[in-house]
């Protein structure tokens, strides 16, 4: 199924200039849900421990690869979210900054980490939670996205890492 054309694309929202690509238009299809996951879970079949999903649309995407992969899966959060200890980490978006946390205990020193998101634009997020996972000893095998902005340079940000996508606009 060619999932782009069940994606919306929205002008000057959340600010000027900005191509907002809405996944909501997608997700509640119930074939456009469960494609959208098979392809993303299809990027890749390395061996890993555990999934991390970014607050708010890596959840949604997040958590069905780690159950099709059969590992755990780690929410990274915003701000004061998380009740155990955190570590976090400021970033900047394609419209604005923001932070995230995680908790200390999450990651277990030596595990294999996938990082999955709906969409990779500037790569302040994930180079973030990159960060966040190698400062508690985890191994990062790569970072998949149902989307990825070829325009900005989310793919430069993380240089060095194993970044794929379903859908390059
Ligand atoms: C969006 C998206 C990614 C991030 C990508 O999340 O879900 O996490 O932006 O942008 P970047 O590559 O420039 O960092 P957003 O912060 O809008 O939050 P949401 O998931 O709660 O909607
Ligand atoms: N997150 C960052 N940039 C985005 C965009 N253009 N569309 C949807 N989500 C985004």
């Amino acid at each position: 199924m060619d999932l782009r054309d069940k994606i919306r694309a929205l002008k000057d929202y959340p600010s000027e200039g900005i191509i907002f690509r809405d996944i909501t238009t997608l997700l509640k299809e119930a074939d456009g849900f469960k494609a959208a996951i098979d392809q993303i879970s299809d990027l890749r079949d390395d061996e890993v421990d555990v999934v991390v999903g970014i607050e708010a649309r890596g959840f949604i995407v997040g958590a069905p690869i780690a159950y099709k992969k059969n590992c755990g899966f780690v929410p990274v959060r915003k701000p004061g979210k998380l009740p155990a200890e955190t570590i976090s980490k400021e970033y900047a978006l394609e419209y604005g900054i923001d932070k995230i946390e995680m908790h200390k205990d999450a990651i277990k020193e030596g595990s294999r980490v996938l990082i999955v998101d709906d969409l990779l634009a500037t790569g302040g997020t994930s180079k973030a939670a990159v960060e966040l996972i190698e400062s508690l000893g985890g191994i990062v095998v790569g970072l998949d996205f149902l989307i990825e902005l070829e325009g900005l340079p989310g793919r430069e940000a993380l240089k060095g890492y194993d970044v794929r996508s379903v859908i390059k606009y």
